[in-house]
């Protein structure tokens, strides 16, 4: 029996974790940090879990973690959500994307979405019976093709579903292409629903939320999480921040997906967002080194390397290391050098524009990097 989802499990994941296990690899293909957050968020966990917040909490989030949601939003990013009626705390990133997918998306919407996709998006779109209709960020320099986004829009489209900082290519959108979009969603009386998790990791420029330009807050649905801020991809705490004509829909689909998330993670993550802009502005340079680190040694072995300006990936082409294809050199790579990455090919319905992309996660100890571009120089340098 066909279902609607068929054919779109990610399998190269479990795939390349499981060779890298097989041949003792260092895995680059999966976005975790190796080392874990602050000891003191940890410790407010252990807290919390010691003083009884193991039962479900409160629908929408404890109230702690709302209100620290909305002082982290106006701290960083001058936003103003209310905690009580535009702040919904979600099981991580993910479940707020479904949510928001699930609740404001009918069948036959059609669904502008950034290619390529971060994986849930296009699961997600399927699950609500929705079109999804992409922008192909390209190389060189994979930048927003503004005509194009303006072109994509029907009498059918209904939301934009946008990512930046950007995984797999690692694009921070510019002003220019903010407004951008701004101008397309107002124009079009569009919802966009915005996926910022790597807000706090952008290096040659800071992060700015679409909600922020004049005409937007009303019409989006901005959503991030903790898991890349403070390294606690594990915990799965989110969040959506909208208006609460929006914010109800989201909620709504949230209800029925898991009722409640993390009781004991919401007030550590609650604490977390408080801590000083050092703390932020310490991740942001320890990764923009790591960063550099991978992309000058991957340069070195003649990979032409795309330097990301935020997220946890550089992309690479395959250069002098040509093979049929992306995933062909992903398939070989462990065997060869013992190190994993990803084909960006999964990430594209256009097959073509990711054929010869690769996908290298930095978010790992710089001893650990240096190991793998060893790997790398000794098989192939
Ligand atoms: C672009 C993007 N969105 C969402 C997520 C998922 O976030 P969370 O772990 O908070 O569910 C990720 C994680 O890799 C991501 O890269």
């Amino acid at each position: 029996m066909a279902g609607r989802l068929d054919g779109l499990g990610t399998t190269i994941f479990a795939e390349m974790s499981a060779l890298a296990v097989a041949t003792g690899s260092i895995n680059l293909g999966q976005g975790f940090p190796d080392t874990d957050g602050p000891a003191e968020i940890v410790e407010a966990a252990v807290a919390a879990l010691r003083g009884g917040a193991n039962q479900y909490p409160p629908g929408p989030g404890i109230p702690e973690l709302r209100a620290a949601i909305a002082r982290h939003g106006r701290r960083f990013h001058g936003l103003d959500y209310d905690p009580d009626t535009e702040i919904l705390v979600t099981t991580g990133a993910t479940e707020a994307i479904a949510a928001a997918v699930l609740g404001l998306v009918e069948p036959g919407d059609e669904v502008i979405a950034l290619e390529p996709y971060y994986d849930s998006y296009v699961a997600n779109i399927a699950m609500a019976g929705g079109i999804r209709v992409p922008i192909t960020l390209r190389t060189p320099g994979f930048r927003l093709d503004t005509d194009a986004l303006r072109r994509a829009v029907s009498d059918r489209t209904r939301v934009i579903l946008l990512n930046t900082p950007h995984n797999p290519t690692g694009t921070v959108l510019n002003p220019t292409e903010l407004a951008a979009v701004a101008d397309v969603a107002i124009a079009h009386d569009l919802v966009v629903i915005s996926d910022e998790v790597y807000e706090h990791l952008t290096y040659d420029g800071p992060h700015i939320p679409i909600s922020s330009l004049p005409g937007m807050r009303e019409r989006t649905v901005r959503i991030s999480s903790a898991g890349k801020t403070f390294s606690f991809t594990g915990w799965k705490i989110g969040w959506a921040m909208a208006p609460p004509d929006l914010l109800t829909a989201v909620r709504t689909a949230k209800q029925f997906l898991t009722y409640v998330s993390g009781a004991p993670f919401q007030p550590a993550v609650a604490v977390a967002l408080g801590l000083p802009d050092a703390y932020f502005t310490g991740l942001c340079a320890q990764l923009r080194d790591r960063r550099d680190q991978l992309a000058d040694g991957l340069a070195q072995l003649g990979f032409p390397v795309h330097r990301p300006q935020g997220t946890y990936f550089l992309t690479t082409d395959l250069g002098p290391w040509a093979a049929a294809d992306g995933v062909e050199f992903c398939r070989a790579l462990p065997h060869r050098a013992g190190v994993v990455a990803i084909p960006h090919q999964v990430f594209h319905d256009d097959k073509a524009a990711g054929r010869f992309l690769v996908r290298w996660a930095f978010c790992k100890r710089p001893e650990v990097l240096a190991q793998a571009l060893d790997r790398l120089r000794a098989a192939l340098g």
